[in-house]
């Protein structure tokens, strides 16, 4: 850690990071992924060059889904999104930085004439409080691309609430994200550098798994992880995983006597299965 940086919060950090990676790309941010070439085509290049994401949860969106993309940044995932939903669907990007949202704002226009429809927005908020600007179960699926662990850790749960709250019944979140193979120790955590560079803030990878079943959402499934740790610090390896979880119905699973598909079930407590699909249940 460097000791003659001004002492700065780990949100004051990100602040200013992502403000300047808003206007310059910062090569440290990114993380190679490989997105679908032809859906590239339609994003402006500003755009394109500060992509600062760690995995692709938007090729999980279908036509006509309405997608809420958590730290939206220059709104490449939203630009992706919005074809794969097609017209009948719709785009809500969230951040909480104005440069960020000026570069994916001026950007909307230039994408909407490309495909021939405009079906995104961008709202200002931080992820961990969206009442003011998303609404209780209006969601079909949350994405987020390298943002959770940027969220400090007092704010974590209510961050995974929010996801919960604005989803609809049955809908789902995927998350890429960054996650370690150990805890991240104090001294890290306090380096505002490593922390806005998505290192500090990593769930441990199980705890991140955790965190959605402690929210209320099941069927939490590994859906992509990286072999090769993205980065390796102080012994510690951090890589990018993409993870799906569903919300279901509030309150117990009552098995009601109905056939229950079983493909990537959960039991619950009272002994039914829940899965993606399931109609009496969840
Ligand atoms: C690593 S970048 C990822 C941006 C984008 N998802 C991508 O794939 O390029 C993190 C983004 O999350 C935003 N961000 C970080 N913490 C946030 C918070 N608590 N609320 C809203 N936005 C946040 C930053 O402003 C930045 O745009």
């Amino acid at each position: 850690m460097d000791e003659t940086r001004p002492l700065v919060s780990p949100e004051e950090a990100v602040r200013e990071r992502y403000s300047r990676a808003a206007t310059q790309r910062e090569a440290a941010l990114c993380c190679p992924v490989s997105y679908d070439p032809k859906l590239l085509e339609a994003i402006p290049a500003e755009v394109l060059e500060r992509d600062y994401g760690c995995g692709d949860p938007t090729r999980y969106a279908r036509e006509g889904e309405t997608v809420l993309d958590l730290g939206s940044g220059t709104g490449k995932a939203c630009f992706l999104a919005s074809q794969i939903v097609g017209p009948t669907g719709r785009v809500i990007g969230v951040d909480m930085n104005d440069e960020m949202l000026a570069v994916a704002r001026r950007a909307a226009p230039e994408v909407a004439r490309r495909i021939g429809f405009g079906n995104v927005e961008f709202r200002k908020a931080r992820i961990q409080d969206l009442r003011p600007v998303v609404p209780d179960g209006s969601v079909d699926l949350v994405v987020s691309n390298c943002v959770l662990n940027l969220v400090q850790p007092e704010a974590k749960k209510a961050l995974f609430a929010e996801i919960h709250r604005v989803l609809r019944r049955g809908g789902r979140a995927v998350i890429s994200d960054i996650v370690s193979d150990r805890d991240v120790p104090e001294p890290l955590m306090a380096d505002p550098e490593l922390w806005s560079g998505c290192i500090s803030g990593a769930f441990r990878e199980d705890a991140f798994v955790q965190a959605f079943e402690e929210a209320g959402f099941y069927g939490t499934t590994l859906l992509e992880r990286q072999a090769k740790p993205w980065r390796v610090v102080e012994g510690i390896a951090f890589r990018s995983v993409t993870v799906v979880a569903y919300k279901g119905k509030e309150g117990a699973c009552l098995d009601r006597g109905s056939p229950q598909p079983v493909d990537a079930a959960p039991a619950t407590e009272e002994g039914t299965t829940c899965g993606p699909g399931s109609s009496s249940c969840c």
